[in-house]
């Protein structure tokens, strides 16, 4: 039985219980964070509880805690549950008001929830031959670097690709390469690595940004760049990154082949040197 904390106190997942005035309910008002553990530790926590803050801050929710008491909350989430690796989940959302009302209630404490479950790695099958993708418009709002829990959008693009029997929905906006409906994407031309640019349209994700700090430190060459739909289509190689997906090949996108359809060298050398990272920095090898 997985241990969660609702504000203030830890206990069953499967006893914990919120008001159906709950903001984050009625709304999908908060934000949210999702943190990979390794070996019970915390994959760079601090960024992620930067990007809550900096939500937090854009949806005008006071930060309940500061970050060293984010980090005891995360530590002792983290104790309590029996798995090595873990997929942490933050949730904060606007509490409750005293009746269903769009505008912020006057006084109100924020809902303050976290769980953990086993953190899922990527089955060795897609790791070898890689994930297909379908692709969609990206119909979210202009706001998608805020993590918010209102998810809808993101939830039935993600759909789109299950019903198509894919791993990933990648996203257009007027022609150009956003993100995925739950992951950043990159592309490869010319050996060249290719990450968009972070802006209003696409998450910033903390996996994105490791990939894009181990080009730099290996030299492998890299832009980032606003990205055509046209060379995502040709690309040789699609990625997709997060925090559970890790750096992940996307071999087919709508049908046709990337490149020769198999996970490409530059793919796998960031894998490994992700993987490598990974246990220098977290499993302390
Ligand atoms: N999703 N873009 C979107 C829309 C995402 O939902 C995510 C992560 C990312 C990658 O961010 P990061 O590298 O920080 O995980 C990009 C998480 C895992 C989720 O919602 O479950």
């Amino acid at each position: 039985m997985s241990v969660c904390f609702l504000n203030g106190e830890f206990g069953p997942l499967a006893d914990a219980r919120i008001s159906p005035l709950d903001r984050g309910f009625l709304f999908g008002d908060g934000a949210y964070e999702v943190i990979p553990v390794y070996s019970r530790r915390p994959f760079r926590l601090e960024q992620h509880l930067q990007r809550l803050a900096n939500t937090l801050e854009a949806i005008r929710l006071p930060n309940p805690h500061a970050p060293s008491e984010w980090a005891a909350m995360v530590g002792e989430i983290v104790a309590r549950n029996p798995w090595d690796d873990q997929s942490v989940y933050l949730q904060v959302s606007r509490g409750c008001g005293e009746r269903r009302n769009h505008a912020f209630p006057m006084l109100t404490r924020a809902t303050v929830f976290l769980m953990s479950d086993e953190l899922v790695t990527v089955p060795a099958v897609q790791l070898e031959n890689g994930v297909s993708a379908v692709s969609a418009a990206d119909f979210r709002w202009l706001r998608c670097d805020l993590k918010s829990t209102a998810l809808l959008a993101n939830c039935l693009l993600r759909q789109l690709a299950v019903d198509h029997g894919c791993a990933e929905t990648v996203l257009f906006r007027d022609g150009f390469l956003t993100e995925g409906s739950a992951s950043n994407i990159v592309i490869v031309q010319d050996g060249v690595m290719i990450a968009p640019p972070k802006s209003h349209l696409m998450l910033p994700g903390v996996t994105y940004d490791v990939v894009l700090e181990l080009a730099a430190r290996h030299g492998l060459p890299h832009e980032v760049r606003e990205i055509l739909e046209d060379e995502v289509r040709a690309a040789e190689e699609i990625w997709m990154t997060s925090s559970t997906k890790e750096v992940l090949a996307i071999t087919t996108l709508d049908d046709r082949a990337v490149g020769n359809g198999r996970p490409g060298p530059v793919s796998r050398q960031m894998y490994t040197w992700y993987q490598e990272f990974k246990t220098t920095v977290m499993r302390g090898g």
